[in-house]
């Protein structure tokens, strides 16, 4: 188990404010017990009421789940609906129409900002745009994008003909770009000729001709580019066309295409623990109910609110809360196009008074390399700037320890703001366990409960539920509307990896691990069970690592990775390397270890680079050819070897693995 025990050191609760639980969507733990209660009295029931509250369906449903094919379930099946005209067209003739929907911040600083109806308008005629390309209802295409406004309304445009995006994070490189194009089968890219992020200008459109040229992505009829910079980029004649040229005489009005709830609306590529990165499948409505519903419950998202995520809309968290969320709930957001600690790292809490943002939510790894900055250097410290406006805080990715939730706390949040610690992944759509800010007490390090509707537990290996104050693993025991769907293209991976015959193949296994504790059922997720990595909040597979280094054909024999504890990104990796050479040592071992992460950030990107290297004649390994990985964990984080290691042929090899390049 890959779990970061974090030390709590205040074991203390932190009751919800008096101001936070005013005028609350949830306010206060009984009204919470009541819709928990309410959900399990009658489940579909209170789906179904929620889902035509809170959605505007242009074919309502007549059946709220299916579970006949269970694990593949169905919610709302008959119903139809479009997400872009959940997220705009539904605000039109209402008081948001004319509010701020999004405020753009700049790598450079300079401030744009679009009303809902600019967006309704911009989203119309770039949909248009995708239709005269030739693009359809169901066609999937890939948006590699800089987080810009112009990729939130590529998602938009997608959506709102019925076409599945599947968006690739701009630091990946080009082969993931060329395996996520062929796996999807995608028509068409959508992306920018450069991104700026700290002042640097790096190329994307370079990236994904480079991707297309590895073969295989003859399924691509059109590359649109977003001239982001006025630098110029190749372009491939009939193939590739700028947004300019694309938008050039479109109509400002697109009519919405309603596509059934259960249409795929986007596939988003994440890492498991064996081989290639799985295409997560969602469906449309389930998944923009979701996003709606824990705007209101979890932010408590209100009518003057200015909300900030800082995810990229290359990760799930920017799907959700980023793209679609904060527009279904007719917020007014703040998206940022750089980097936290450009031009240094004040540029969150500077942005945080400039647009006086209310709710703020961010990610654990930042926070604690924010904290560090400001304990180096006062000026950046959050106390240099008026942070009075911020009403509640978040944090997402990874589990957030104590320490830093306490900083959060105190210094960003004036311990007048709660913290909800959402725990989520990609399969979830949304959060699903999570806080209420007008109702649960607070504990550091600790998600607490599970959201109303979310049948959470922490089960043995037979999917046994295990009693309070005893770790195992983190499954959800009933479906909810915006769960994964399937693994696309992959139908049995899904079954096998999510819903294990062993728990009876109906139980969602998160692939965490979990406690809860013995006074009140809190939740405490220790970390991911599985061979997937948690690197700044990023997930990666340990083999897709193993597997990009050994694609060095000429250097590398044998490669482990594993991870062990960080204090700044929660976990680092760590890989393990045998060469087709003789050992390295000293300065050339130094220069193959750059060598080899530069590889690996060519291969997969640069977020994938092992922060430590190190090389042996052999690695350690059972009678039956198994790499101990236990014990290369052990190594990694430098602890003594308690393991039994009689079986190893060469033992010497455990002081070459020690050794640090
Ligand atoms: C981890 C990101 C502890 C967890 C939304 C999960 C967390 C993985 C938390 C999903 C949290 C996310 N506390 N761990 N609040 N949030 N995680 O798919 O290991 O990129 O399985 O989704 O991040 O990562 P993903």
């Amino acid at each position: 188990m890959s779990a970061i025990t974090s030390v709590l050191v205040e074991n203390r609760v932190f009751p919800p404010a008096e101001a936070s639980m005013r005028g609350a969507r949830i306010a206060g733990m009984a009204a919470y017990d009541a819709m928990c209660q309410e959900a399990a009295r009658d489940f579909e029931g209170f789906w179904a009421k929620l889902a035509r509250d809170h959605l505007v369906w242009t074919r309502p449903f007549t059946k709220t789940l299916d579970e006949s094919q269970a694990p593949f379930y169905k919610w709302f099946e008959d119903g139809e609906l479009n997400a872009s005209a959940n997220c705009l067209d539904k605000h039109v003739g209402t008081p948001v129409e004319n509010k701020t929907a999004v405020i753009f911040e700049a790598d450079d600083g300079t401030v744009t900002t679009y009303t809902y109806k600019d967006l309704l308008l911009r989203v119309s005629r770039f949909a248009n745009a995708l239709k005269a390309q030739g693009i359809q209802k169901g066609d999937r295409v890939l948006i590699y994008m800089p987080m810009t406004v112009e990729g939130l309304i590529a998602m938009q445009a997608c959506a709102r003909i019925g076409a599945t995006h599947s968006v690739v994070f701009g630091g990946f490189s080009a082969k993931a770009v060329n395996e996520r194009i062929i796996d999807a089968g995608a028509v068409a890219v959508i992306t920018a000729n450069y991104q700026m992020r700290g002042g640097k200008e790096m190329p994307l459109k370079a990236i994904v001709d480079e991707g297309i040229a590895m073969g295989g992505c003859e399924s691509v009829r059109s590359v649109l580019v977003y001239m982001r910079t006025p630098t110029a980029c190749n372009m491939v004649a009939g193939r590739d066309k700028t947004f300019e040229d694309v938008l050039k005489g479109q109509p400002d009005e697109c009519p919405p295409v309603p596509v059934g709830a259960e249409h795929p609306l986007f596939v988003l590529y994440t890492s498991g623990s064996t081989g290639k990165p799985k295409g997560v499948q969602h469906a449309t409505g389930g998944f923009v109910l979701w996003a709606k519903l824990t705007m209101d419950w979890v932010f408590d998202i209100r009518p003057d609110d200015v909300f900030w995520c800082t995810a990229d809309i290359g990760w799930v968290t920017g799907h959700s809360y980023v793209v679609y969320g904060p527009l279904a709930a007719g917020a007014t957001q703040v998206m940022f196009e750089g980097i936290p600690t450009y031009p240094n790292a004040g540029r969150f809490w500077q942005m945080i008074e400039r647009h006086r943002v209310s709710v703020f939510y961010t990610a654990p790894t930042a926070i604690r390399s924010l904290i560090k900055a400001a304990e180096s250097d006062e000026k950046v410290h959050p106390k240099n700037w008026d942070l009075s406006s911020l009403r509640i805080l978040g944090s997402v990715g990874e589990p957030i320890n104590p320490e830093a939730w306490m900083w959060y706390y105190r210094n960003v949040g004036g311990e007048r703001c709660p913290v909800v610690d959402t725990w989520w992944q990609t399969e979830t759509g949304g959060h699903v366990i999570s806080p209420l800010p007008g109702a649960t007490p607070l504990v550091p390090g600790s998600c607490t409960l599970p959201l109303p509707g979310i049948m959470a537990a922490v089960v043995d290996e037979t999917g046994k539920e295990l009693p309070n104050g005893s770790g195992g693993m983190l499954v959800i025991q009933r479906p909810w509307p915006a769960m994964i769907r399937t693994i696309w293209g992959d139908p049995e991976r899904f079954r096998k990896t999510y819903f294990p015959e062993e728990m009876g193949g109906r139980t969602y296994l998160a692939g965490d691990g979990a406690v809860r504790d013995k006074e009140r059922g809190y939740f405490r997720v220790t970390g991911r069970i599985d061979d997937v990595l948690n690197v700044s909040g990023h997930r990666l597979g340990t083999m897709e690592v193993e597997s990009a280094l050994v694609a060095k054909t000429d250097l590398v024999a044998e490669a482990a990775v594993v991870a062990r504890p960080d204090e700044l990104t929660g976990e680092a990796i760590c890989a393990f390397v045998v060469l087709k050479r003789p050992r390295p040592t000293g300065e050339e071992a130094k220069q193959i270890a750059n060598e080899l992460r530069n590889w690996v950030a060519k291969e997969i990107g640069p977020i994938a680079k092992p922060k430590d290297i190190r090389f042996g004649e052999n690695l350690p390994k059972t009678r039956s050819g198994k790499i101990m990985r236990r014990l290369l964990r052990s190594i990694a984080k430098g602890e003594a070897i308690t393991q039994d290691t009689t079986t190893l042929e060469n033992p010497a090899i455990l002081d070459q693995l020690a050794e640090r390049n």
